[in-house]
């Protein structure tokens, strides 16, 4: 059984929905005869974000239903939650040592949870170059010597504006706010990356199925692995990105301008794989659509339509054409009310398998079990090679 080896991971946090589906885990069923795969649900990564924790315990048994009843079969791959396996967050703190802050403090994603902008550190960075005085208040106020006392801290930003000017203001104000961030972002966040690389490594993976907003991540992981390699000698293979076709990306059913996502503010915006039949009609109803009545892929004149052209698609399994063919001359409301019908009856057999397998919470328990002992067995085998190479007296 030389088969290569596949490894994703999904967070067991909001809804999962058809994007998530088409995106992600259809690709890891599809490949589960070509690959060995991991799938993994990231409760370590779900973390970084507060969770309530009951809710957090029952979305990742809901998680690891839902992947089976798509279609990731237990006796073919390996399906387990990340925290049944301590050699993640053990080698993610090796990996720690070999990161520089600066590539962490870059990542995308870094940045938009902390709300930091980086282009506004350039900005100030500037600043610190014409005016001394300036860095020198700077500094000593991000090294919190002002504490929180605001008299100080109103001294300073009148300083400080003085020195900039009245147009300066604004930026100042940037300052304290992102400062603020700074003190609320948490250190979890920061490291989110380097216990995702460790995740990857350690099975030897060589394939990563990643959307867009991953791909940051996994380019790390291989700076990391490539360093870790020619510091301490062969250790980790580099693996690859298998990025999603175009076609698997869906956009939000409230709002075509935005990937679908789970966390959106509305459940509006898309189609949860647990939704029920009313739901589900009832969304495909409200969808936004376009202007004018034709049902045609246009994804710039016609996003909301060419976004449901997509679904359509996919699920039906029919090309775009045929299906724009199919509907020449008929309404949107014709159209959504056929997708809605058939969004209905494919996510029958995964909603009926999922509640089948709800129903047995004690043989899902042992299935991950069973799945976190043979990734455990593998994982072992590359963390005791890490430690043996950095030194520790294994
Ligand atoms: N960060 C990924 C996400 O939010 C989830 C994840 C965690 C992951 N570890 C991984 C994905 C390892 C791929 C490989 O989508």
């Amino acid at each position: 059984m030389n088969k290569k080896i596949l490894l994703s991971g999904i967070q067991p946090s909001g809804a999962l929905h058809i994007g998530n589906y088409l995106g992600a885990i259809k690709q890891w069923v599809d490949l589960q005869s070509d690959y060995r795969v991991f799938a993994m649900i990231a409760d370590l990564h779900a973390i970084t974000v507060p969770q309530e924790p009951e809710a957090l315990r029952s979305k990742t048994l809901e998680v690891a239903a839902l992947l089976v009843a798509c279609g990731i079969d237990p006796e073919k791959s390996v399906i387990f939650v990340q925290s049944h396996v301590p050699a993640h967050t053990q080698l993610a703190w090796v990996l720690n040592t070999i990161t520089p802050l600066g590539e962490l403090e870059r990542m995308t994603q870094f940045k938009d949870k902390a709300h930091i902008k980086y282009e506004f550190w350039t900005e100030m960075a500037r600043y610190y170059r014409d005016t001394g005085e300036l860095l020198v208040q700077i500094t000593k106020h991000l090294e919190n010597e002002n504490g929180n006392d605001p008299e100080k801290n109103l001294k300073l930003k009148i300083k400080i504006t003085g020195a900039l000017g009245q147009s300066g203001f604004e930026t100042i104000d940037k300052l304290f706010q992102i400062e603020k961030t700074r003190e609320e972002v948490l250190a979890g966040i920061l490291n989110y990356p380097v216990l995702m690389a460790a995740d990857i490594l350690l099975y030897q993976t060589n394939v990563v199925p990643v959307g867009e907003d991953q791909q940051q991540h996994l380019e790390l992981t291989r700076t990391l692995a490539n360093k870790f390699n020619n510091r301490f000698g062969e250790t980790f293979r580099i693996p690859k990105a298998h990025i999603q076709k175009d076609t698997a990306r869906l956009m939000g059913l409230d709002d075509p301008s935005k990937k679908m996502s789970k966390s959106a503010p509305s459940a509006n915006n898309y189609i949860g794989l647990l939704d029920t039949p009313d739901d589900i009609r009832r969304k495909i109803k409200v969808a936004v659509t376009d202007s004018g009545k034709e049902i045609i892929y246009d994804e710039e004149a016609k996003p909301a339509i060419a976004n449901l052209l997509r679904i359509f698609s996919a699920f039906s399994q029919s090309a775009i054409a045929d299906i724009e063919n199919q509907y020449r001359g008929k309404s949107y409301a014709e159209f959504k009310n056929d997708l809605a019908e058939l969004l209905v009856a494919k996510l029958e057999p995964i909603q009926r398998r999922y509640h089948a397998l709800s129903q047995d919470e004690a043989g899902l328990r042992a299935a991950l079990r069973r799945g976190a002992e043979q990734a455990h067995t593998i994982a072992q085998g590359t963390l005791r090679s890490v430690y043996e190479k950095v030194g520790f007296a294994v």
